[in-house]
């Protein structure tokens, strides 16, 4: 990576605000999936031996501007304290002796002003505080400067960690930076060098495979990509678009009439791209699964959940003849058992390959719940902003930060 990281300046017995990725899917104030805080832990446990003050920032959801009760970051709090084996204190409560040896987490109720400044000042150097999701302020995704000046008045070194939102020009994202040394963290330094591998000097035979939902937010991407990879496959609600454009029948499927001329223009004129030549139907409900070959009598109350066992078969052979895998978006709608198995069994595929990246909170899920994180050579915590920095897009987050001399 050309920019600095915290590696490369002094952060002994300094203050350093780090912007965290903390934005986790969370039920009933219960986190279902703690990845992205366990792969922040390399920065913040690196920052803790060189005694420095840990002031954490994130987003969570989508709050416009608002208080909104259940997007409090309280539960990341509980799970960092879980992790790390630490304490949390909050405004109510008091460090112990034993806190002190121990260090801990204070959880604010805010992120900015005067109760965040004492929280701070009176932390130990060691200890972590989490400050409240900075989008509970409209000025955040603003960028407002007058709001990113209150945030960096905070600390002495702002380190960007949380590479799942460099992609957005947001006030503790990109516009603290102006007021700060700024660096990298370690795990966006990871992120940015295996990424930009893939940008820059991809191996080859290289294999893209791309799921989700909008093809009009990927199109752009589908096109560069497929310039660059050997091969593209596209599937999950992505191809109902590009089916329809092919005159075939998708039954109620999800589609985006508007974008059919640009796909007949652009997707289906590229022989490198692929789609699923099967796939498995059901009921609104879920109800009623079949498989059924694409255009084959699917009816007006059908829906496309899933890829069919054709399809499983041939992409993964395309997956066996690849060097470098890219991956995200879940093939169907894999939360659904029943619809699940396109997604399983290219993600066991993937773990032949000699280099599998893969991005996106439910694809990367996916890998892990089949326990295989540690067989994948990349699994990124990004979903935008790893579709974004492969199309080649700036990224807010990581311009801003100073370049290595
Ligand atoms: C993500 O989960 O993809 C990032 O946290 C970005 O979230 P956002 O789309 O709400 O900006």
């Amino acid at each position: 990576m050309n920019k600095k990281t915290i590696k490369d300046i002094d952060v002994k017995n300094k203050i350093v605000l780090v912007r965290d990725d903390f934005n986790v899917p969370i039920k009933d104030r219960k986190i279902l999936d703690d990845f992205k805080i366990r792969k922040s832990l390399d920065t913040i446990n690196y920052l803790i031996k060189q005694n420095a003050k840990i002031v954490l920032m994130s987003h969570l959801g989508k709050p416009k501007g608002k208080i909104v009760e259940n997007l409090r970051l309280k539960p990341v709090a509980e799970c960092l304290a879980a992790m790390m084996n630490k304490r949390i204190v909050t405004t109510k409560t008091q460090k112990t002796g034993e806190d002190s040896k121990n260090g801990v987490i204070y959880y604010c109720d805010d992120c900015i002003g005067n109760i965040v400044k004492k929280t701070i000042n009176d932390a130990d150097f060691g200890d972590i505080i989490l400050l409240e999701n900075v989008r509970f302020y409209p000025e955040e995704e603003k960028n407002d400067v007058e709001f990113a000046k209150k945030l960096a008045s905070l600390g002495e070194i702002f380190c960007e960690d949380g590479f799942g939102s460099v992609h957005r020009g947001h006030a503790s994202v990109s516009g603290i930076a102006k007021f700060l040394p700024a660096v990298a963290g370690l795990l966006l330094e990871r992120e940015v060098d295996v990424l930009t591998e893939v940008l820059e000097k991809p191996e080859h035979p290289y294999l893209v495979i791309l799921g989700g939902a909008k093809i009009s937010t990927k199109l752009n991407l589908i096109n560069k990509l497929a310039k660059q990879a050997d091969k593209l496959l596209v599937a999950g609600a992505l191809s109902n678009t590009i089916f329809m454009a092919n005159g075939l029948n998708v039954g109620g499927s999800l589609v985006e009439k508007e974008m059919i001329d640009q796909i007949k223009t652009t997707v289906l004129k590229n022989n490198n791209i692929d789609i699923p030549i099967d796939v498995v139907v059901g009921k609104e409900n879920g109800d009623n699964a079949r498989i059924v070959d694409v255009g084959n009598g699917i009816s007006n109350d059908e829906f496309i959940y899933d890829i069919g066992p054709k399809t499983i078969e041939l992409f993964k052979r395309k997956i066996d003849k690849s060097s470098l895998v890219v991956w995200n978006g879940p093939m169907g709608k894999f939360e659904n058992e029943r619809y699940a198995k396109g997604t399983f069994e290219l993600a066991k595929e993937l773990v032949k390959v000699k280099k599998a990246v893969v991005g996106g909170g439910e694809t990367s899920m996916a890998i892990r719940e089949l326990g295989l994180e540690d067989k994948i050579y990349h699994l990124s915590t990004g979903g935008g902003a790893m579709l974004e920095f492969l199309e080649g897009k700036e990224m807010p987050g990581i311009e801003c930060l100073q370049v290595k001399s």
